[in-house]
């Protein structure tokens, strides 16, 4: 009795250190710096896609009238299998997110392969502020304090899609062609969101791996760091629990003396290692990213991968030798995602150290997402989220507090149910398991066409990737059926048109 108690009292100190070094977490990003465009990590031929490359110059404030300067929007154009306005060709436009629209439509093979088949128009408009679309002349200017930075939101990216492709629409005399909207992840919020902004300029969306319930007390706040605990206990149960084990071996070494050159010389680090919290945060990293590309075949959408690299990861962290340390096992089991190709030297740790990028702005001013990690069911150091300092943090960075209930209030997301089915229609939230961000999406079938596909072993927006020989039968049918429900929308749509044409 006494030495469990004992070992009880050690483990609740070990864990308030730890505490304080996780004082403020960030949201885990859907991309963090992949979506930054710098990756050069292609290894295998990847898909070419034929498409222009063409700048729309783009009103900075579409909610106001005055008079700033506009900005160049890079957007994508295929009319490559576009049968054309008079046969009112749909027009299939992908909602770009937070990171370079040249990497987004590389890895959205979905929209490409399926075209030719509905002889659509293929539009990927770049998200403001990211990759080469930034106001201001430079990102160092759009990016130099909340003033410049105040334009960049999601309302005045669905406006610069609504404008572009009613722009485009006129200058191809298409205005009769449906557009059907796609997007992934936050791209999918966008998609969602639009088609409900505006109907009259969508007649549809799909809208893959989209939390669009991620805000406020929705869903609950562990939801996220519970689901990529499950990825790894359905794997393994050992696995689970030495990763569990790891955080206070990490911070009890980190106390010791030479403690953090021994952390620092165990994971191979380039650099010496300043604070533990430094090692939690990449090691946080890639067990939450590795579960979002938890996909069934190899890829290389993040980093060079194996297929279920999670399985792998587990292999590795269970399968060394007995004696063999925690945090050595766990060394062992990050190589696989941070250095699958061998070719990694040492590990960098600086994963976007300040957090000044555009998502984090964003981060900090409508899409507060509130993360807590459970200290049961979860493998993560507990945390719970505390707006208060995660208030403070965004002052500190930005000089900007956050609006948590903006979201919620412009796009809804409370009563989502009840308020699809009566207020929407055309809309489909794709989402698989394995996907943590799938715990913040909409899981159940709302109305006829307002659905939810739901793949048991789907990671993050599948898909929407490139079709491959090893696409499991199951993701092959998911693609059939989103298929058909567009193909619906459209027939839908030329009927209503015919029969105002008739009368
Ligand atoms: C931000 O920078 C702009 C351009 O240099 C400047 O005009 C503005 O006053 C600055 N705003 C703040 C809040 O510092
Ligand atoms: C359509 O776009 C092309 C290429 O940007 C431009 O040359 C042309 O003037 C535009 N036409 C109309 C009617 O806007
Ligand atoms: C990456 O893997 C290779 C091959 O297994 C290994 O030699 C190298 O030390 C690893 N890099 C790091 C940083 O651990
Ligand atoms: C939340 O953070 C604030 C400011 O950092 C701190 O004063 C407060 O004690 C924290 N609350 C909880 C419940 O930890
Ligand atoms: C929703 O309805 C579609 C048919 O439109 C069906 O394929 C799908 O399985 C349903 N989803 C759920 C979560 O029940």
């Amino acid at each position: 009795m006494r030495k469990s108690a004992l070992v009880f009292t050690v483990a609740i100190i070990v864990l308030s250190c730890s505490w304080q070094l996780l004082a403020w977490r960030h949201a885990p990003r859907f991309l963090g710096k992949f979506a930054a465009g710098t990756h050069t990590h292609t290894h295998t031929q990847a898909p070419e896609y034929r498409y222009e490359t063409r700048y729309f110059q783009q009103r900075l404030d579409h909610f106001s009238f005055s008079d700033l300067p506009t900005f160049p929007q890079r957007y994508l154009i295929s009319t490559e299998h576009w049968v054309g306005p008079q046969r009112l060709g749909p027009i299939f436009l992908y909602c770009g997110n937070e990171g370079d629209i040249e990497w987004f439509a590389q890895n959205t093979g979905f929209v490409w392969e399926i075209a030719p088949r509905f002889g659509a128009m293929v539009l990927f408009p770049e998200h403001r502020y990211y990759g080469d679309s930034v106001p201001y002349g430079s990102t160092e200017e759009a990016y130099k304090n909340a003033t410049t930075l105040s334009y960049l939101t999601a309302e005045q990216a669905l406006a610069d899609f609504s404008v572009l492709v009613s722009h485009l629409k006129q200058n191809f005399s298409a205005q009769g062609c449906p557009v059907v909207l796609f997007g992934g992840s936050y791209g999918g919020m966008l998609a969602a969101w639009m088609r409900l902004k505006y109907p009259h300029i969508a007649v549809g969306a799909l809208a893959s791996s989209a939390p669009i319930l991620q805000f406020e007390d929705i869903v609950p706040p562990q939801t996220f760091y519970d689901i990529v605990s499950n990825n790894f206990k359905r794997e393994s149960v050992t696995c689970f629990n030495y990763i569990k084990q790891s955080w206070n071996e990490i911070a009890y070494t980190g106390q010791t003396s030479n403690g953090l050159e021994r952390l620092a010389k165990t994971f191979n680090l380039c650099q010496i290692l300043k604070r533990t919290g430094d090692l939690y945060d990449w090691l946080e990293s890639a067990y939450s990213f590795l579960a979002m590309v938890n996909y069934p075949y190899p890829s290389e959408f993040l980093m060079t991968l194996p297929g279920h690299p999670i399985r792998e990861v587990c292999r590795r962290i269970d399968g060394v030798p007995d004696g063999t340390s925690i945090l050595e096992r766990i060394y062992e089991g990050v190589n696989v995602y941070y250095n699958y190709t061998g070719e990694a030297k040492c590990f960098e740790l600086d994963d976007d150290p300040h957090g000044m990028s555009g998502w984090n702005w964003q981060a900090c001013t409508e899409m507060v997402m509130p993360m807590s990690s459970n200290q049961e069911s979860s493998m993560f150091p507990p945390y719970e989220f505390n707006y208060t300092s995660f208030q403070e943090e965004c002052l500190m960075n930005f000089g900007v507090k956050p609006r948590p209930k903006w979201i919620t209030t412009e796009f809804g997301g409370h009563d989502v149910h009840a308020t699809l089915k009566k207020f929407g229609s055309n809309i489909i939230f794709s989402n698989g398991l394995l996907d943590p961000w799938s715990g913040g999406s909409v899981l159940q079938n709302i109305s006829e066409s307002v659905v939810a596909l739901v793949t048991e072993e789907g990671a993050h927006h599948i898909d929407l990737r490139p079709s491959t020989e090893d696409d499991p039968d199951w993701l092959v049918e998911l693609r059939e059926t989103e298929i058909r429900l567009i193909e619906s929308w459209i027939s839908d749509y030329h009927q209503k048109n015919n029969a105002i044409f008739d009368m």
